[in-house]
């Protein structure tokens, strides 16, 4: 992580903290912060992967294969997103690319998109942003809370660019992803893609990811299904929200998917991609 990725990381973290009035958060933050940084960089001197330095035997791999090769839940082996991202994306593998990646957990999708779109930039957001096993010259690690919309704000201003591919896999809270979609939807280039994973897991799991939920809906969900089904929608009849109203106006289309993941026989693997105009 660069010094100024960590001065940006740090700022954030501690008005997140500040403004939901943690005190006792921030102050501990105020002292782990630093020791973190330190550590990812002294982790990746001596246990992280440089992903630069692997070379695999052909250039002839698929997203799949590197997905598989990083352990990322992607793959064909759990979520089975792969081919959804290789039909809208595979014609772009060797443009330079700039992606933004919500979600970063232990890095393995960044190193996996970093592989396979070779020439692209790469920015892993997350609200833990150090807890990565890989690292390269092309993935940044920023910090943002995707719950906080003045974080979403703080990390919009930072950035300073627009992105040919913006991908959800935070924390698939529906609140949250809606949040998300409003504010970063503003940073996608046109024609370029936003996509949303597990859009329906937090029916799976109200325990984690519908803890807030009145009445058992996803928003986001429900308008992006409603995009894809109708060609002259009429949004109005599901959302008055004037934000989303205006982004709409923005949507070229919206595809939907399915992946293979199963939980207590439910499939948790509803993945939406939205182009904009
Ligand atoms: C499924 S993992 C991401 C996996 C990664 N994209 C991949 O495919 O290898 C989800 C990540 O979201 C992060 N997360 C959860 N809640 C968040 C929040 N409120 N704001 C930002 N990140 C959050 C977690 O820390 C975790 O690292």
């Amino acid at each position: 992580m660069i010094f100024k990725d960590f001065t940006f990381n740090f700022r954030s973290n501690l008005i997140s903290f500040l403004k939901k009035k943690y005190y006792l958060s921030f102050l501990k933050r105020l002292f782990l912060l630093p020791y973190k940084y330190i550590l990812s960089n002294l982790r990746n001197i001596f246990i992280n992967k440089n992903i630069d330095k692997i070379n695999f035997s052909n250039n002839d791999h698929n997203l799949n294969d590197y997905l598989k090769y990083f352990d990322c839940d992607k793959s064909s082996l759990v979520h089975g997103y792969n081919k959804f991202y290789e039909l809208e994306l595979e014609k772009l593998k060797d443009s330079n690319l700039d992606i933004l990646e919500f979600g970063i957990h232990f890095g393995a999708s960044q190193a996996a998109f970093s592989k396979y779109f070779n020439r692209s930039n790469i920015i892993g957001v997350d609200k833990n942003p150090y807890y990565k096993k890989f690292f390269s010259k092309n993935i940044r690690s920023l910090y943002c809370d995707v719950s906080d919309q003045n974080s979403l704000k703080l990390l919009k201003d930072y950035l300073g660019i627009e992105f040919d591919l913006i991908i959800d896999d935070a924390s698939h809270i529906p609140k949250h992803q809606l949040k998300t979609f409003i504010e970063m939807f503003d940073v996608l280039k046109s024609k370029g893609l936003y996509v949303v994973e597990e859009l329906d897991i937090f029916e799976s799991y109200p325990e984690n990811y519908n803890k807030n939920l009145d009445n058992n809906v996803s928003e986001i969900r429900e308008i992006l299904h409603h995009f894809k089904d109708k060609k002259d929608l009429n949004l109005d009849e599901i959302t008055h929200n004037i934000q989303i109203l205006s982004l709409a106006k923005k949507i070229e289309w919206v595809k939907i998917f399915r992946g293979d993941y199963f939980v207590n026989d439910r499939n948790v693997s509803e993945i939406a991609f939205i182009k904009k105009k």
